[in-house]
């Protein structure tokens, strides 16, 4: 495990939390692997198998280590990261820096090196560490350092998830810590106002995410359609097009795209949506530029245009249309660098449809779905 650097692209993968809450167990955890690797998840790159907050009793043993909850995992963790390892995945668990997860659980406070040498033993590949029950006399920033240290002496490759909230302007020391990706919001629910919410608050934050440390936008509440684990989380659902909308905001802005909606029962649309080969490979484009926003004086307050250059020298577009009606987003190209003077076109292929898009010179123009976005791919093309 020496001198290799972990987790240079965002993370993919499926988290418990979202649709199961406390209500998870082995049998829900092998079944959700054996679907995603039929339907072709992993192949895709959804690799990390996450198990949230609620697997541990609620105290620690005479020994002071962790002690799964023997009803939801009877055989115990390293079982559970040795099938899950059979069907090819990683493996992920769930603590928190404060004495307490935020579900009432035992945290990692004080404790952080014996549990990180209890996850490495089990085989754990990530955690997720949380930010409750915090002592009062000390900072994140200090909080997150120890368990980087403790994770990265374990013995074991395990990428760190710092699930921070964005407080303490996290962006701008978190790569420091250690941590290779950072949670920067609140929790999400799956309702169009927090997925508008949460893409809004990062817009201005997308240059922190690069190479080894991303900003984590949180679960993907995708195909949840109101189904989840409490009624926070649940809130009413979306529909497919603001959960299109989401996923590619999700592809474009570089966070890691951890699934949340049960797979077992997903249906077709949400199946197409989160395997478009496309928007992934927005996603792990290998040259990791952060997007950057243009705007188009004629387009309304609700409307704007993210723009992420790809690797051989192409271009992700992406229009967006954040109003509860149609509207016409444009952008000039100028804006994205490519001057009249330059005699270039760019040919256009749409990832949603995944359908060429033909040539467009000088500007493009498109009427947008109310909470909806096009997605092009484009390349530079010589103007007949
Ligand atoms: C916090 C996190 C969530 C989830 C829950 C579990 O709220 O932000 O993502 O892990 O805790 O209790």
């Amino acid at each position: 495990m020496k001198n290799k650097a972990l987790c240079q692209l965002p993370p993919m993968g499926w988290n418990s939390w979202n649709t199961f809450t406390e209500n998870i167990n082995e049998e829900l955890i092998l079944e959700t692997v054996d679907v995603l690797k039929k339907e072709g998840f992993l192949e895709k790159g959804y690799e990390y198998i996450v198990i949230d907050d609620c697997w541990s009793e609620m105290d620690r043993d005479e020994n002071g280590r962790l002690v799964p909850d023997p009803v939801k995992f009877p055989h115990g963790m390293k079982a559970v990261a040795d099938a899950v390892h059979a069907r090819g995945f990683k493996f992920g668990m769930y603590s928190c820096c404060g004495t307490r997860t935020c579900a009432g659980y035992p945290g990692s406070f004080e404790h952080e090196f014996e549990d990180a040498r209890q996850f490495a033993e089990w085989g754990v590949d990530y955690l997720k560490y949380d930010n409750c029950f915090k002592v009062q006399h000390m900072d994140d920033e200090t909080l997150y350092r120890r368990m980087h240290l403790a994770l990265a002496n374990s013995g074991r490759d395990i990428v760190f998830s710092a699930c921070q909230w964005g407080t303490e302007n996290v962006h701008e020391w978190i790569r420091t810590s250690g941590a290779h990706l950072f949670r920067s919001t609140e929790d999400i629910n799956d309702s169009w106002f927090s997925i508008r919410d949460i893409a809004l608050s990062q817009l201005d934050k997308m240059a922190y995410s690069g190479p080894g440390c991303h900003n984590d936008m949180d679960m993907l509440v995708a195909g949840m359609y109101g189904k989840g684990g409490n009624e926070y989380i649940s809130a009413g659902g979306c529909s497919d097009e603001e959960y299109r909308t989401h996923f590619a905001l999700w592809a474009m802005m570089n966070s890691p795209l951890m699934i949340g909606c049960d797979v077992r029962r997903i249906n077709q649309t949400t199946k197409d949506l989160l395997l478009n080969e496309d928007l992934i490979a927005i996603n792990q484009d290998p040259e990791y530029r952060a997007p950057f926003r243009v705007r188009c004086t004629s387009n309304g307050p609700e409307a704007f245009v993210l723009v992420k250059f790809l690797s051989g020298g192409e271009t992700a577009l992406g229009l967006f249309n954040f109003g509860d009606v149609p509207a016409t987003v444009a952008v000039d190209f100028w804006d994205l660098g490519l001057p009249l003077s330059s005699e270039y076109s760019l040919r256009l292929y749409d990832c949603l449809n995944r359908t060429d898009a033909g040539m467009k010179k000088e500007f493009l123009k498109e009427t947008v779905a109310a909470h909806g976005c096009r997605i092009y791919r484009c390349a530079l093309t010589k103007t007949k």
